[in-house]
């Protein structure tokens, strides 16, 4: 949610900081803008919209602004006040000379502001984090010193954060802060980077320091000056991150999604590489901390996710509790974090997220921890804030995503469960031999049948042409694959805006039947295996009502052809993995829909990949 950037060396800042910006178009685009020094002198460039508003903008002064080798950017996903130029970050102070950029929400923002009009600040937007501008500026105007005034607003401010301020009057200077907000510090030769996320400073440098809660740093072209919030000196932890410069190229496809959706015949390879040899050999998880007297004793497994994550999660439940005999409870982050939640050493609780920084889901974890429960982590993040507090992790390698709307990214969350699961089975001996073996089989065999799956994208494209301009769209699944009916619906809402819900195929007849007539599309996933003839009669039930059926199934019962108007077959799978290769034609048919539509598909409207607040 909002990304910041910063630059000071002796390079222009301009192209850094929008290539930095262009980086971090994952956390929202809704307004952008820059703020430089040029010739002692704070500007502001800012602009409503994509980022290419601003790119226009600052291009018609390029040769002015070039002359600046200190900047901070900002890219916006609106909380507090419309997506407007005057809303856009950076913000400044009465006198113009603070910039600042700012990720996360200031939560004691109406107060602070209060006292500052008061005090004689005028306030131009209608954001909290204009408040932070004005009260560094009176903070400097104490102390006349940019770190110190950081360090004293930052008593008064109450919220996440993470901030990056200039001020005109500390010429080559950057002062930087986070609380619970994702920042970090890119070194190079006489130059220093601020990111909130590795792509946008991967391509200067690979050295870097985490910010943790509470500190600040002050960089200058040559020097890094790290304390914590009670003005003691930190001595910096510098790492190497292990990432390559990423080229985020379409490589020939339309989208993101559309490439990163063919992309997961090799995520799920990358997955299972090192983990999972043969299928006579058990499941490699080094970073999985739970031994074996742990797992004896464990007796019930919360798991905590949002969004697309939540669905993965809800597989995971699935398969956890076949193969293992554990409980499982699956819950929104955004709940399990305001009620008494019920768990202790002998919870295992498991936070999935693609990003790692998703604010519900890392205070939902904290609470298990400090609740004393072993946290582990599954995300594609294995430097994010989720990963490095967690105590045991499962990295899912699916490669940077940058779509927003996330498909290979699930697809590498369902298939750790998978890992998990038999990891936590084969140590517990919960389930035989010979049945993990075959879904071990299975796996190893899924990345063909995936790549059969994409071969087959037209009868997806012919399908979604005939339904694009549906008003609403049913998605009927049981068992495991109902969670694939959410996501599947979940897709087609963020891309294409139609209203799409997901039903257990059994609840159908206790109130949404009412909802069917002919206009009204029920997708029927109907994968062989224990409840396929309960779903054929379900989808009977539909039809009967005149709806207008379409299946999803791995059945060549030409029978079908009479019941749905449309079929969309994939491989024959074992039931257990049939989540992983349904879900691909729904991602397919989510993306097509979208197109035929003429939507904006990778940055559809209102949305933004992480989401850094509560
Ligand atoms: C946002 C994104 C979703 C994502 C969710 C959870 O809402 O738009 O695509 O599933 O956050 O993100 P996480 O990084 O925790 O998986």
């Amino acid at each position: 949610m909002c990304g910041i950037v910063g630059y000071i060396g002796e390079k222009s800042a301009l192209g850094i900081l929008l290539d930095g910006l262009t980086n971090l178009e994952y956390r929202g685009y809704d307004s952008a803008g820059i703020a430089v020094n040029v010739e002692g002198k704070v500007e502001l460039y800012k602009a409503e919209g994509k980022l290419q508003n601003l790119k226009d903008l600052t291009n018609e002064k390029r040769e002015h602004i070039l002359k600046s080798t200190i900047g901070i950017g900002h890219i916006r996903w609106a909380t507090h006040g419309s997506p407007t130029a005057v809303n856009a970050h950076p913000h400044s102070c009465n006198c113009g000379r603070v910039a600042i950029v700012h990720n996360g929400i200031i939560e004691n923002y109406k107060e602070l502001r209060a006292k500052l009009e008061k005090q004689g600040c005028t306030f131009r937007s209608q954001t909290d984090t204009e408040t932070v501008a004005h009260l560094v500026a009176s903070k400097y105007a104490q102390t006349n010193n940019l770190t110190e005034a950081v360090r004293l607003a930052t008593k008064e401010i109450e919220g996440a954060y993470a901030l990056a301020v200039i001020h005109q009057d500390v010429k080559n200077t950057i002062v930087a802060t986070r609380r619970n907000a994702p920042l970090l510090v890119g070194i190079g030769e006489g130059e220093y980077y601020v990111a909130s996320d590795v792509p946008a400073i991967i391509k200067y440098t690979k050295r870097a320091m985490y910010l943790d809660d509470n500190q600040i740093v002050t960089l200058t072209s040559n020097s890094m000056k790290l304390i914590d919030s009670d003005n003691n000196e930190l001595v910096p932890k510098i790492e190497t991150l292990p990432w390559e410069p990423v080229a985020l190229s379409k490589m020939g496809y339309k989208h993101f999604m559309l490439k990163e959706i063919h992309e997961q015949p090799d995520v799920v390879r990358n997955v299972l590489s090192g983990k999972l040899r043969a299928s006579n050999e058990n499941i490699v998880l080094n970073e999985v901390k739970l031994d074996k007297e742990a797992l004896k004793t464990l007796n019930r497994i919360q798991i905590v996710a949002c969004g697309t994550s939540l669905h993965a999660a809800m597989v995971g439940k699935y398969i956890i509790e076949d193969l293992c005999g554990i409980p499982v409870d699956v819950e929104p982050s955004s709940e399990y974090i305001y009620r008494k939640t019920v768990g202790d050493k002998n919870t295992l609780v498991i936070g999935v997220s693609q990003s790692g920084e998703t604010a519900d889901t890392i205070t939902a974890v904290r609470q298990a921890k400090s609740r004393g429960s072993h946290v582990l982590i599954v995300t594609n993040r294995p430097d994010s804030t989720m990963a490095r507090e967690a105590d045991s992790l499962v990295p899912v390698s699916a490669g940077i995503e940058v779509s927003v709307a996330a498909t290979k990214s699930y697809m590498a969350q369902v298939i750790s469960f998978y890992l998990l699961a038999i990891h936590i089975a084969e140590i517990k001996e919960s389930a035989s031999r010979s049945e993990l073996e075959k879904i071990k089989r299975e796996l190893i065999l899924l990345p063909q049948k995936l790549e059969k799956t994409l071969s087959h994208k037209d009868e997806v494209k012919t399908c979604a042409k005939k339904f694009a301009n549906s008003k609403d769209f049913i998605f009927i699944a049981r068992g495991i694959n109902f969670p694939t009916a959410l996501e599947g619906a979940l897709k087609l809402k963020e891309i294409s805006y139609i209203n799409a819900t997901g039903y257990t195929a059994g609840e159908l007849k206790h109130g949404p039947i009412a909802m069917l007539d002919e206009s009204m599309p029920v997708l029927s996933i109907l994968m062989k295996g224990k409840v396929y003839d309960k779903i054929l009669s379900n989808s009977e039930e539909a039809k009967a009502r005149n709806a207008r059926m379409i299946a999803l199934t791995d059945s060549d019962d030409t029978k079908l052809d009479e019941l749905f108007e449309c079929i969309i077959r994939i491989p024959e799978v074992d039931e257990m993995l049939s989540p992983a290769l349904a879900i691909v034609s729904l991602q397919l048919l989510a993306y097509y829909i979208a197109e035929f539509l003429g939507k904006d598909v990778d940055q559809p409207r209102n949305l933004a990949k992480s989401v850094t607040v509560e």
